[in-house]
């Protein structure tokens, strides 16, 4: 927002247009513009300057009401009784000199107080008469609302008769909003069939309550949560608020479970940080709590100041969406190559915290909101969620001197900001990743663990408190490097490591430097040397590239040349090997700081046998495809393995309706049951050792 230093006459007329604006949209079109804190800020400049200037009052300044008149699209009721607002506060000073007022005007030192959640909803007011629903209305401007009934009375919490004994007439006065996971819902659902997303539940709940199709609020998740009473005739109420709550509950109102009696200030704080905690674990969002004086009679006395009654407080917590400015838009590269665009804005103080960083998940999700740089954006932080991008202000986009848009749309970078690799996204796929999955500084840390890992490489000893040390300490670049260390470098790299968690051993110390296990490890990498294909397969860390994969491919291809060079319609001809897959592996293998890595490690020593391409054994099972799963008695998974294909299986990792037979031993999970629901034959521990026996093996 900006401040202008212009006379107050000026300012005023701006203010007042621009609050006259935001009414409109907000409350006719249902499509605001500005975040409720701006609006709030603008307002209370407006009050401000409009009591320092008495000369500049106007009947009609947006200070005079609180929302517009209605739109005329509904019919408007008078609300008999008028429906307040309440003054806010933001500091426990306030609450404190809240409560000495009253303690000093009512002479009740410790005064009791019905503490509630302030709902962020929409205030509505329903009218029954002889316990049936007659009308529901908006609070509109507070004395003239707009007859929503139709729509209310698809609201299921709203209830339509009430039960046990009620009054001639009663009004009741509540919050109409739409709870956190139905909006969520909602806007899958919305994203899914190409609708509107709504921008947060409660424009959610405004925006449903006014359709003019009762059809279209049905359809939408509200819920409604009763506070107060408007007008009642004929009702012996109770003495305090708090037992009129309770009175409404058996009526039939729904009324929050959170609302609470409180005494003395420190009660309401106490309340208030109570609440504070649980805000986001709240099924529906809430922009404060309401303390409310609990007996009438002192209500009574404390009265009220023009449109806010004096026995009641909403106390504020911090905004969790404000309005800043895209500075650049930045993506990050994480330890599984997922490419994750950001936002770097104009620093803003929203949930209680200064962001300048928000998370803009991924590419759909720019597509979606259409962020540029320049652009003014709604950021949202909801505890200790990341801050988050929900929308652009659209109408305040900088434009060139045609009136046309002076950045254009956002695109992700075509080539990974951290190593220059190929960034790809697969078709059906959210996330698009870096490929280059050995190379990338991004992926190091998680190429090296996976890389080293028994089922892999086998580099016993190397863990991923070492890992990381060597790829923080820049020891290796890639997988290869690890081939070239020496005793030296691990003795340096473990003396850092040491000394940045300041756990350095005191032999080390006293000078005396223990280098057996640094002999250990490197004996460990000497020895993984000598590999054998597959293991390499596997070890490269190809995504969706398992262990059985990676088997049928060493088998298939017998050499890692023609497996590099070989293209996706040769791949998709290997058994298993899927459409995804073969684009997954030849994408790999043609990223040149992939086949960079591959040569250092031949270069280093790396090597392993290499033939003729293998076609499986001939027997009795040839040509057929097994899936083992579950844990067997006899033999371990592996051995199984072996042996069937010693009599010409193939063994899969995974079941498809192309799969011949499971074996399934104990404890046998989701294979299991996707072989049941395929309609795929089933072998028992007992069956298979009968055949294999019958078969020599
Ligand atoms: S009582 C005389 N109780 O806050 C008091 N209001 O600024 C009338 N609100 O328009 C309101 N939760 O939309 C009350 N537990 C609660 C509330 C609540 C939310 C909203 C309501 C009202 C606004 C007052």
């Amino acid at each position: 927002m900006t401040k202008t230093t212009s006379k107050p006459a000026d300012r005023v007329i701006e203010l007042r247009r621009r609050l006259d604006d935001a009414n409109y949209r907000y409350h006719v079109l249902d499509e605001p513009d500005i975040p409720d804190v701006e609006y709030d800020r603008m307002l209370r400049e407006l009050e401000a300057i409009e009591a320092e200037h008495p000369e500049l009052a106007d009947p009609n300044s947006p200070t005079a009401r609180v929302g517009n008149a209605p739109s005329g699209k509904f019919a408007s009721v008078r609300h008999a009784v008028p429906m307040l607002s309440l003054a806010n506060a933001f500091s426990d000073g306030e609450i404190q000199e809240f409560v000495a007022r009253i303690s000093k005007e009512t002479g009740d030192q410790e005064p009791a107080f019905s503490v509630e959640p302030k709902l962020d909803g929409l205030a509505i007011s329903l009218r029954y008469e002889h316990g049936v629903f007659v009308r529901g209305a908006t609070r509109g401007d507070g004395a003239t609302g707009e007859d929503v009934s139709a729509n209310l009375r698809t609201v299921r919490t709203v209830p339509l008769k009430l039960r046990g004994k009620a009054p001639p007439v009663l009004e009741v006065r509540g919050e109409i909003y739409m709870p956190k996971a139905a909006f969520e819902r909602y806007n899958d659902w919305a994203r899914e069939h190409g609708e509107k997303t709504l921008a947060n539940p409660r424009n959610g709940a405004a925006g449903s309550l006014r359709q003019l199709d009762a059809r279209i609020t049905a359809q939408r998740p509200l819920a409604f949560y009763a506070y107060a009473l408007g007008e009642t005739d004929g009702a012996k109420l109770p003495s305090t608020h708090s037992q009129t709550l309770a009175w409404l509950r058996e009526l039939g109102f729904p009324v929050s479970p959170e609302v609470d009696v409180a005494r003395g200030a420190g009660g309401l704080l106490e309340y208030f940080n109570r609440i504070g905690e649980r805000r986001n674990a709240l099924p529906y969002d809430i922009d404060g709590v309401v303390y409310k004086l609990d007996r009438y009679d002192q209500q009574r006395a404390m009265g009220f100041v023009s449109r806010a009654p004096r026995w009641a407080l909403a106390h504020k917590y911090p905004a969790q969406e404000e309005a800043t400015t895209v500075e650049s838009i930045e993506v990050n590269v994480g330890r599984t190559g997922a490419v994750t665009p950001w936002v770097l804005m104009t620093p803003v103080h929203v949930g209680g915290v200064t962001v300048t960083r928000a998370t803009l998940h991924n590419a759909d999700q720019i597509a979606r909101l259409d962020v540029r740089v320049g652009d003014t954006v709604i950021v949202r932080r909801a505890g200790d969620v990341i801050p988050e991008v929900v929308r652009v202000i659209e109408e305040r986009r900088p434009l060139d001197k045609r009136g046309k848009p002076l950045h254009p749309p956002y695109q992700l970078p075509t080539q990974c900001p951290v190593c220059g690799s190929a960034v790809e996204r697969e078709e059906g796929e959210v996330v698009a990743r870096c490929t280059g999955g050995l190379y990338c500084a991004a992926q190091r840390v998680q190429a090296l663990f996976h890389f080293a890992s028994r089922r892999a490489m086998d580099i016993d000893g190397l863990g991923e408190r070492f890992i990381t040390a060597l790829v923080e300490f820049d020891y290796v670049h890639s997988v290869a490097d690890l081939y070239r260390l020496t005793l030296d470098d691990f003795v340096a790299m473990k003396r850092r490591a040491d000394e940045r968690e300041g756990s350095t051993p005191e032999t080390v110390k006293a000078g005396k430097v223990a280098t057996k296990w640094a002999e250990n490890l490197i004996a460990a990498i000497d020895a993984s040397r000598n590999t054998t294909l597959e293991r390499v397969l596997y070890a490269l860390g190809i995504r969706d590239v398992g262990e059985s994969t990676a088997k049928t491919l060493a088998r298939h291809f017998g050499a890692l040349d023609p497996l590099m060079t070989a293209d996706e319609a040769t791949l998709t001809t290997v058994p298993d090997v899927g459409p995804i897959v073969a684009a997954r592996i030849a994408h790999f293998f043609a990223e040149p700081h992939n086949r960079e890595v591959i040569a250092a490690l031949r270069a280093n020593g790396v090597h392993w046998p290499e033939g003729a391409p293998q076609r499986s054994s001939e027997g009795p099972l040839s040509g057929q495809t097994v899936v083992l799963t579950g844990g067997l008695e006899a033999m371990s998974r592996d051995e199984a393995g072996a042996k069937l294909e010693a009599l010409g299986a193939k063994v899969s990792g995974s079941v498809s309706k192309k799969t011949s037979f499971v074996v399934a031993g104990e404890a046998a999970g989701s294979k299991l049951v996707k072989a049941q629901e395929l309609g795929v034959e089933i072998w028992d521990e007992a069956r298979l050792l009968a055949f294999l026996a019958e078969n020599g093996q």
